[in-house]
């Protein structure tokens, strides 16, 4: 690692939550899990009821998404530029129980993927206030 990575000689200062959960595999395995437990538990019916009705395009997206918003590569802006999250969220209603299926969907993801609770701890309040934030009823 040269000086310019690492100016503070701590290694831990440069980790970023990418690395840490795994680089692109990782990421790619949790946007699977995540959109097979949509598609398979009852308790997240309304959220898969959302989506369209294959969700190939939206495991890409949320795959390219994720590796930028966790410090990796910028798959996602490098396709569509800049996010826009909000707005392209405002087609759909998004309450409290649409967010709160969203974020227990990607919990237990996480959690049956045995990422570090700790890790999954920081990820779950980050997600929380993109979630929220995204509501729009
Ligand atoms: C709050 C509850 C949420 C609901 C109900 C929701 C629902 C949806 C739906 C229905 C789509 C369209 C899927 C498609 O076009 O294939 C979508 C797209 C997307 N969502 Fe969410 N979402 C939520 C939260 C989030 C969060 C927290 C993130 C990121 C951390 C996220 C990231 C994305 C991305 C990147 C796309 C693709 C946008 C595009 O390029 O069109 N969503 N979401």
């Amino acid at each position: 690692m040269s000086s310019d990575d690492d100016p503070t000689g701590n290694a831990e200062a440069t980790v970023t939550a990418f690395e840490r959960l795994g680089g692109e595999a990782k990421v790619r395995q949790l946007v699977d899990h995540f959109y097979d437990l949509m598609e398979l538990e009852p308790a997240y019916a309304g959220l898969r009821a959302l989506h369209p009705s294959t969700l190939e395009g939206s495991r890409d997206k949320l795959f390219w998404f994720l590796c930028g918003w966790l410090g990796g590569p910028s798959h996602y802006t490098d396709r569509f530029g800049h996010p826009r999250l909000r707005a392209r969220h405002l087609p759909f209603s998004i309450g409290i129980a649409e967010r709160d299926q969203w974020l227990h969907c990607m919990a237990q993801a996480m959690d049956e993927l045995g990422i570090d609770p700790h890790l999954a701890d920081r990820l779950a309040a980050a997600f929380f206030n993109t979630a929220d934030w995204m509501r729009n009823r």
